[in-house]
């Protein structure tokens, strides 16, 4: 899979910026604010997000004054313009003359409009539409010098809205069902429709799999997030090809949400030109599935490997290329269950961290803390008052701007497969043990153990990673297995519990698990013990909770650890040739076995204190400290609280 090809590139350099609301201020205050954002040093100031019913506040009716104006002003200060189409805020007349564009939620209820993101992707009124308004926004400022570049629509999925439960959604579903399978018995073959008596005899018999009676049958589900992804991946092709047909040599992205699940993020990249991510560290950590003592410990900074794998993520969509944060919190936020105030320092480290992992510009949400509408107590560089907050006098004297990132080549790889989230989440078989969870098990290891790494997807290229880690890479099929194989040859390969439990239409493979995998790997699964809460078992002398397997050989492993659990005496760790695989949930096992795998290829771990994190930038190290207390590096450097360093590095 090739997803490097991109049309326009940003520019090289660090930058920083600001989303901005123009129409949410007097006109009066816009040429102040653009000063005070240049003096700042911004570079990009992200507008037009939400601003449809401002545009066009009655069919065919066009206003476009006052944006005409607003970017006129940010050009006349030398800021750099990115022009969100705003196809994310429908306006209410448009609405009201087509209600199907209103989404229908999970529980089938009609969604009103009042919010945002109030759009069902599936609505031919709606596609119409929205396609329209991205047209008129290109053809009027397609060519603006002060236009850099786009972003289409506005984090997509976000409110849970990337899958619509609409009839427009179940007609959309039949027919790619019609364009996936030769006919209803292929499918029935497919999904194992016979299980609990479901064989199909027509396309219009196939509903969605949501208010079912019990759960859904995984094949069905499957393919529904399937059909609903490729959707998200049609709007946004769609409409980056509507932006280039007027705006030449600009480049178009969309601001994706950190962890998103709602689609497949990879097609969805392909056509940008590079990705951009919203960042939010202390809603993140809120919402993060961890202890409430981890909560507690990373309140007030975010929890680095939580922040750093979206980065690491994004990154990996499109290779070669430099994600940047389109929205960084930067002070205070509104949504999550508690919103404490960021420690000092905060906003200078998540913005340094977006450098060290690759990123080309942080652009801070949002100017000014807005004293109308949803958003009352989500600050921004400035307060209510216009006093600047704690993260635009971090900014002020932000180091890296304009500071290009060398990175040496990563070794290390995980891979990353949204299908595989879609269904371990879906039939996780034990409370906790979701996806991203497990996922972190491995990346935060590796983190610790001071190591740089990258995330792609199983199908992608992986000639020159010399470590491939697999963490939850369930769906398997021949051709994965094989291509998996291939790259064998010249890496060490680690796989993580469940590899390869189910084939790709979500079934368990008819030997079991895992699958064509099994050649590679030397073993079938024996038994799985998913652990409720305040239940452990252990493996090779470690800890282990909510998951644990134990294998049979198939083909002369060697057993790295033994179960000293329920399954006692069994293997739960196993090596076969160069593949490891291990299927027990424990940090520290895992992470010792790691350090064993880094030192096979000639990589020697550097251990790190929690919260501590270190990346290879070419001639230097950049070490990052999320703790509230000082640091220090295992090289004898101190980092302060909330803050971050360079150590230079000697050429050999
Ligand atoms: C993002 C969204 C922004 C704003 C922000 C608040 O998800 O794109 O428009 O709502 O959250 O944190």
């Amino acid at each position: 899979m090739s997803r490097s090809r991109t049309q326009q590139e940003a520019p090289a350099g660090y930058r920083l910026g600001v989303c901005f609301y123009p129409e949410q201020w007097p006109r009066d205050r816009w040429a102040p604010y653009a000063a005070q954002m240049r003096a700042l040093g911004l570079t990009y100031v992200r507008i037009g997000d939400f601003t449809w019913s401002e545009i066009e506040p009655n069919a065919g009716e066009f206003h476009w004054d006052w944006l005409d104006e607003a970017i006129d002003i940010l050009a006349a200060e030398d800021l750099r313009v990115v022009l969100a189409t705003p196809s994310a805020a429908p306006p209410p007349w448009l609405t009201a003359a087509y209600p199907e564009i209103l989404p229908v939620d999970k529980e089938g209820r009609r969604q009103r409009g009042g919010s945002r993101r109030h759009c069902d992707l599936a609505s031919a009124d709606y596609r119409r539409e929205a396609a329209r308004i991205a047209g008129e926004f290109a053809k009027r400022y397609g060519i603006h010098p002060a236009v850099s570049g786009w972003q289409i629509d506005n984090e997509l999925g976000d409110h849970d809205t990337g899958r619509s439960y609409s009839p427009a959604a179940l007609v959309r579903f039949r027919t790619w069902l019609e364009q996936r399978y030769p006919s209803v018995d292929a499918l029935n073959d497919a999904w194992g429709a016979h299980f609990w008596g479901q064989r199909y005899t027509d396309w219009s018999e196939i509903d969605l799999p949501n208010l079912t009676t019990g759960g859904a049958n995984p094949s069905h589900l499957l393919d529904f997030y399937r059909c609903s992804s490729d959707l998200v991946a049609e709007f946004l092709t769609e409409h980056a090809a509507i932006i280039r047909a007027h705006s030449p040599n600009r480049w178009v992205t969309h601001n994706f949400m950190r962890f998103c699940d709602q689609f497949d993020h990879y097609p969805a990249a392909m056509p940008l030109d590079f990705v951009t991510w919203d960042s939010y560290p202390t809603g993140g950590v809120e919402y993060a599935d961890v202890s409430l003592a981890e909560k507690a410990r990373w309140a007030r900074t975010g929890e680095p490997d939580l922040v750093s794998v979206n980065h690491d993520l994004y990154r990996g969509m499109k290779p070669g290329t430099h994600p940047w944060v389109m929205e960084q919190q930067a002070g205070q936020i509104n949504w999550a269950p508690s919103n404490p105030a960021p420690a000092d320092g905060a906003v200078d480290l998540w913005s340094t961290q977006t450098w060290a992992h690759g990123g080309a510009c942080t652009s801070f949400f949002r100017w000014r803390a807005a004293t109308i509408g949803q958003e009352l107590t989500h600050y921004g560089l400035l307060r209510h008052d216009e006093t600047l907050d704690r993260g635009a006098l971090e900014i002020a004297t932000f180091a890296l701007d304009g500071e290009e990132l060398v990175r040496a080549p990563r070794t290390v790889v995980l891979l990353h497969d949204y299908e595989s989230l879609w269904i371990y989440d879906e039939q996780p078989q034990c409370a906790g043990a979701t996806y991203w969870k497990q996922f972190m098990l491995f990346y935060g290891a590796l983190r610790g153990l001071g190591i740089d790494v990258d995330i792609r997807h199983p199908d992608d290229d992986l000639t020159g990673y010399r470590l491939i880690v697999a963490p939850a890479l369930q769906l398997i099929c021949q051709r994965r297995a094989s291509s998996l194989a291939s790259f064998a040859k010249s890496a060490n390969m680690v796989f993580g519990p469940r590899t390869g439990f189910r084939d790709l239409a979500g079934k368990v493979h008819p030997d079991g698990q895992p699958g064509p995998l099994e050649p590679l790997l030397g073993c079938r699964l024996l038994n799985f013990d998913a652990m409720p809460p305040l239940v452990s078992s252990s493996a090779g002398g470690h800890p282990v909770e909510i998951w644990a397997e134990n294998y049979r050989s198939t083909a002369g492993i060697d057993v790295v650890a033994y179960d000293d659990g329920p399954f006692a005496d069994s293997a739960a760790v196993v090596r076969h040739g160069n593949c490891l695989t291990i299927g027990a949930w424990s940090a520290p096992l895992i992470a010792e076995l790691l350090a064993l795998e880094l030192r096979s290829i000639g990589i020697e771990p550097m251990p790190l204190p929690d919260g501590l994190r270190r990346v290879d930038a070419g001639t230097r190290t950049i070490w990052l400290n999320f703790n509230e207390t000082l640091r220090r590096t295992p090289t004898g450097l101190t980092v302060e609280p909330v803050s971050w360093r360079f150590e230079s590095r000697r050429k050999d």
